[in-house]
Formats: C-alpha cells, sequence, structure tokens
C-alpha cells in the first residue's frame, strides 16, 4: 500500500504526525476497506484504530499497520491521545475537509487540542496519478460497464420503465464482476434527459425517447464511469443535430487530453464546439473529472481548474447538451492521460444508436 506518501506530507507541513478519517484515504494508505476508525501515522509507526466489527478485516487488509482495537467504552479521542501522548507528537495533521465539525471539537478536546494542522487536499491529491496496477482495476471496471451497455442494448424497449432500465443494468453490473456501484444509476428518458442528474422514475420510456444512461461500477475499489445515450426509435432532426454536436465536442475533447495541459484548456476545447453551434447555455456543468477509489476526484476539466495533466491521471469526458421540455445527450468516456494523449478505456460505440 501506500503509506510510504504519507511521509512527503508530514515533511512538507512539519507536522509531527497525521490522522486519517476519510475512508478512501484510509484504504489508500493502508489497504483497509472498512472505512471505519482512524490511521494515526508518525515517522516511525503506523497504526489503525478501528472497533471490534473491523478488527480481523482490517489485519487482514493492513498488514504494515499495527491495528488496535477500541476498548470497551474508549472513545477514539482517549485512544488517540494516549499515541499522541506516547509519542510526543504536538502537531497533529487533521483531514479538515472530512472530519465532521463534531468530531473535531470532541477530538480536539480529548487529543489537548494536537489538532493543529489543517491537511486540506493533500491526501487526496496523493492519489492523482494511478499506478499500472491501478489503472488496470480502473480498466477493468470500465470493462464491466462496457458488457452492461451492451446487454441495455438487447433488454432497453418502449414500456420498460426508467426504474426497470437501471435495475437491469445494475444486476447485470453486479452478476459479471462488479461489487458495487459507483455512484446512483442515471437512466432519463424523453424530457427528463434533460436533466443531467435525473434520478430514475418510474416514467415508462416511449418510442422516439432519448434515453441517457450514465453509471458505473466498483472493482477491487476502483470505480468505472460512463454514459452513453440512444434513442428508442426513430431519432427525429433535431435530435441528430443535438446529438451530433455532443459527439464531435466529445471527441475534439478526447483529443485534447495530453500530458502538460491543464483541465480547463481540455474543457474549453469541447465548450467552445457546443457554443458556437448555439447551445453554449445548455451545458452547465465540467467537461470531467478524475476517477478512483471515488467516483469524483481531483483533477477536473473544467473552467475552474488549472491543473496540468500528467501521465496516470484518469480523466472522464462528457460533454452534453441538456435543452429542458425537449431532453438531453451526454456521452461520456473514460480515460487515462499518457506522454502524447490518452488511451480510452471505454469502448462502446458512440455513434447515434437507434433501437
Ligand atoms: N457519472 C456521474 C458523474 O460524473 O457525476
Ligand atoms: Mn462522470
Amino acid at each position: 500500500m501506500f503509506y510510504k506518501k504519507a511521509d512527503l506530507v508530514m515533511e512538507e507541513t512539519k507536522a509531527d504526525a497525521i490522522l486519517v478519517s476519510d475512508g478512501a484515504n484510509m484504504r489508500y494508505l493502508s489497504g483497509f476497506r472498512g472505512a471505519t476508525g482512524y490511521l494515526y501515522l508518525t515517522k516511525t509507526r503506523r497504526v489503525l484504530a478501528t472497533d471490534s466489527r473491523y478488527t480481523e478485516m482490517a489485519r487482514a487488509e493492513a498488514p504494515d499497520f499495527e491495528v488496535i482495537e477500541l476498548a470497551p467504552a474508549q472513545t477514539y479521542g482517549q485512544l488517540l491521545n494516549s499515541l499522541m501522548e506516547a509519542d510526543g507528537a504536538e502537531n497533529v495533521g487533521f483531514e479538515d475537509q472530512y472530519l465532521l465539525y463534531a468530531d473535531y471539537r470532541k477530538l480536539q478536546k480529548e487529543c489537548g487540542g494536537r489538532l493543529k494542522t489543517e491537511l486540506g487536499d493533500r491526501l487526496d491529491l496523493l492519489r492523482c496519478v494511478k499506478t499500472e496496477q491501478e489503472i488496470a482495476y480502473l480498466a477493468q471496471a470500465e470493462a464491466i460497464g462496457d458488457l452492461a451497455f451492451t446487454h441495455m442494448l438487447d433488454v432497453l424497449r418502449p414500456g420498460m420503465t426508467e426504474l426497470e432500465a437501471a435495475a437491469e443494468l445494475e444486476y447485470f453490473m453486479k452478476t459479471h464482476g462488479a461489487e458495487n456501484l459507483s455512484f446512483e444509476t442515471i437512466v432519463a428518458s424523453g424530457v427528463n434527459s434533460s436533466m443531467p442528474h435525473a434520478m430514475p422514475s418510474a416514467k415508462k420510456i416511449e418510442p422516439g425517447d432519448f434515453v441517457t444512461m450514465d453509471f458505473g461500477c466498483v472493482y477491487n475499489g476502483y470505480c468505472s464511469d460512463m454514459t452513453r445515450t440512444v434513442v428508442v426509435g426513430k431519432a427525429s432532426e433535431k435530435q441528430k443535430e443535438i446529438y451530433e454536436i455532443v459527439l464531435k465536442a466529445q471527441l475534439a475533447g478526447l483529443a485534447a487530453v495530453r500530458s502538460g495541459v491543464r483541465g480547463c484548456d481540455v474543457d474549453k476545447v469541447s465548450r467552445d464546439i457546443i457554443a458556437k453551434a448555439g447551445y453554449g447555455d445548455c451545458f452547465g456543468h465540467g467537461l470531467g473529472h478524475s476517477v478512483g477509489l471515488y467516483i469524483h476526484e481531483e483533477p477536473r476539466l473544467s473552467r475552474l481548474c488549472e491543473t496540468v495533466l500528467q501521465p496516470g491521471v484518469i480523466q472522464t469526458v462528457e460533454p452534453g447538451i441538456y435543452l429542458p421540455g425537449f431532453g438531453g445527450v451526454r456521452i461520456e468516456d473514460m480515460v487515462v492521460v499518457t506522454e502524447d494523449g490518452c488511451r480510452n478505456l471505454t469502448s462502446s460505440d458512440k455513434n447515434l444508436i437507434e433501437l
């Protein structure tokens, strides 16, 4: 596991120790999947404090850590305070972006005010560049998504509700190697597809509907993410027009991804195409985001993100056009940044499919 990377954060912040509470960061640094408890790391000590529901799992999954079980009637603050006292750790870094305010106040009180350094997103940023092993897990998760999309082309039909279609996608992924879903599956049909994050409803899919499916699954902890929009029946001229603009923007965005460019520059490439076609106001969200142990990670392909892309960073490329009262289109692939471009982990067809 990647616990050695925590040393960089201690050096940078001058903290004597760091306390990790976020589930993904705990897993990344230790291997422990339980997401309950805390990691406490100094330059010389690595502790995973958790409760009796998780200790067996923790010992198996985090062999590089000393697993300490919370005693009956002991609080985490008491346990952690005893560690800090023993180590003489006076300046402890903590995840201010994740710790609940109430938990922070309680811990701070019980640990004698030692939580002095706000780590911000420093631990999350350790996860940006993926190893070959992590990329292999992400690729496998996306491959399960591709299979699920192919399956949906066989089963989507008028009369099926959005909820039934979402259930079909989810059942397929979980019976083909997925351990979980990356996020709540989106199936949006007809006018509902103008809502980028519509919730699947009891609405029946009707002939001529756009159906947007945005879904992903988890494989070995790593998330996938893809979106395809199809037409059930024959596409109208307007549907074809919108679809082709989004596809053009998506292909141009993919072509712009490479090591050395900023996230905002890639976003601009796709956004300009949509704006030039007259639909600039109908694409409100960012072009993409990174993916890993969480579905949304840094860096982003967005107007606000000036981070320079590096090889091994994952990005989604997902432009859309959304017309309230008519419907919408989004097309999303997940890619790995390389020196001179990107490797697409998504292989599903992107030409307009009429079912
Ligand atoms: N695919 C869901 C999202 O990116 O928000
Ligand atoms: Mn996405």
